[in-house]
């Protein structure tokens, strides 16, 4: 065989290979979402259950498992897209029972962040996740991404779940 053909049939080959290490993860996947690889877990909900504090926490679990698909796993959003970034929001950072009850209820925009207008919409996650999985979801956020805020408990979800019970549909900024 011509010299330079087997080097190029060697180099093939071992792009192969590190290909089919990469793409294949023996505890989860990664899956690629706009800038940033986000693992997905198969037993985040397990963990989050048991508040098992696995890598990153049981809130980064829910976070890669839900909130990543649209805000991304930097936090960044999408804001030509009409999705907010939660890395730097003050909402996010501030008084906790608004960002609980966004999660709890949904939110609709128009609203404005960082001077771009957008006028997206986010659905209720009230019957999906459970007030141990909100509080630990938005104190991952709260303190990622740059974020400081301080961290929330289920108690706090569990009051305001109780509080807006009567609520059926997004908040609008106003609203809150
Ligand atoms: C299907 C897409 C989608 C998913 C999934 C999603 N969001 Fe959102 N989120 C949005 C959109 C769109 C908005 C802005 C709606 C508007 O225009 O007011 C938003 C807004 C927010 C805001 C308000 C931010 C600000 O600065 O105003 C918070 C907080 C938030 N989301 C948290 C979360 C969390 C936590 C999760 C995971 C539990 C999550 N979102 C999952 C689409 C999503």
């Amino acid at each position: 065989m011509h010299a330079g053909t087997r080097t190029l049939l060697r180099t093939a080959v071992l792009l192969l290979v590190s290909a089919t290490l990469t793409s294949c993860n023996i505890q989860g996947f990664f899956t690629s979402i706009g800038d940033d690889p986000v693992f997905v877990d198969p037993n985040a909900a397990a963990a989050s259950a048991s508040g098992a504090t696995a890598d990153g926490g049981p809130g980064k679990a829910v976070y890669g498992r839900i909130c990543a698909a649209c805000h991304l796993g930097s936090g960044k959003g999408v804001p030509a897209n009409n999705i907010p970034a939660l890395a730097g929001s003050a909402l996010v950072q501030g008084d906790a029972s608004l960002p609980i009850k966004i999660v709890l209820h949904g939110f609709r925009g128009p609203i404005e962040r960082n001077g771009v207008q957008i006028n997206g919409q986010m659905a209720a996650w009230k019957d999906q996740l459970s007030d141990q999985e909100i509080a630990d979801v938005l104190s991952y956020v709260r303190s990622s991404f740059g974020n400081s805020g301080a961290a929330i408990t289920a108690d706090e979800v569990k009051a305001i779940r109780e509080e807006t019970s009567g609520r059926f549909v997004p908040y609008t900024e106003s609203e809150l």
